[in-house]
């Protein structure tokens, strides 16, 4: 399995802060924000990751990871021009996945628990995480029926759909690259994560499952802050 770092976007719900570096590598209590994805990856196995950046800050990126040598891995790395969407990420790395299934992580997601044997575990289909929020219109929303199974996928859905908000962690087999091909920009002219859940929705073939911890997309102040909060707590130093 290969994996993907998706790090692109100007943060500017961040700003004055990505002026100067961008909002993946902002600290986040004791290292850069995009560590503990990365750590994730790492720790389920995955040797071969893709690092997909925007092009502002793209050098502090290869000065804090370079070659991956010293995690015993080997990082790539590919610059995404313009916001174009997390869709976009499969078919900028069309090449880098090969024949293989791809595990992506967004830059900005914090998880409290450990899916390291999750992502070991993965085979095919698709395979995604969601977690009760209480400000689900900020994010892509899963509705279940009664049994958990997901039935309804929207992106940023304007009226109510339900309390679950899809998380930054999506687990894809090889054809992921073919349905990313198949979509279509959205009004923000995205090519937008959802309609890959929906492609596999659609076929029977997409698992949804409940994040238990904290999951935090650490894209605002006041999430950043909390992500702090997180880090800390896990580092052991605050056991609250
Ligand atoms: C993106 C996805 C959304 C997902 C969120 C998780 O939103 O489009 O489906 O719930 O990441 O962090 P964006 O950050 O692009 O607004």
């Amino acid at each position: 399995m290969k994996g993907i770092i998706l790090s692109g976007g100007y943060g500017t719900r961040l700003l004055p802060l990505t002026k100067v570096t961008s909002k993946q590598l902002l600290p986040v209590y004791d290292k850069p924000m995009i560590m503990y994805p990365l750590e994730i990856l790492l720790k389920a196995g995955i040797k071969d990751i893709l690092i997909i950046v925007a092009p502002d800050h793209a050098g502090d990126y290869l000065k804090l990871l370079g070659s991956g040598k010293q995690y015993g891995a080997r990082f790539a790395y590919e610059i995404q021009d313009k916001p174009e969407g997390l869709a976009h990420a499969f078919i900028i790395g069309e090449n880098f996945i090969d024949s293989n299934n791809v595990a992506m992580i967004l830059g900005d997601n914090i998880f409290e628990d450990d899916m390291s044997e999750t992502i070991r575990n993965f085979r095919s289909g698709g395979h995604i995480f969601a977690k009760k929020v209480p400000d689900p219109e900020r994010f892509g929303v899963v509705k279940f029926d009664e049994n958990m199974n997901a039935v309804k996928i929207e992106e940023k859905p304007k009226e109510y759909l339900s309390d679950y908000a899809i998380t930054g962690l999506y687990l894809y087999d090889n054809r992921v690259v073919e349905a990313a091909k198949q979509a279509k920009p959205s009004a923000r002219g995205e090519l937008e994560i959802t309609e890959l859940h929906n492609w596999y929705l659609a076929k029977g073939e997409l698992k949804v499952d409940i994040v238990k911890g904290e999951w935090i997309d650490a894209g605002t102040f006041e999430t950043l802050y909390k992500a702090t909060q997180l880090a800390r707590k896990k580092s052991g130093l605050m056991k609250s």
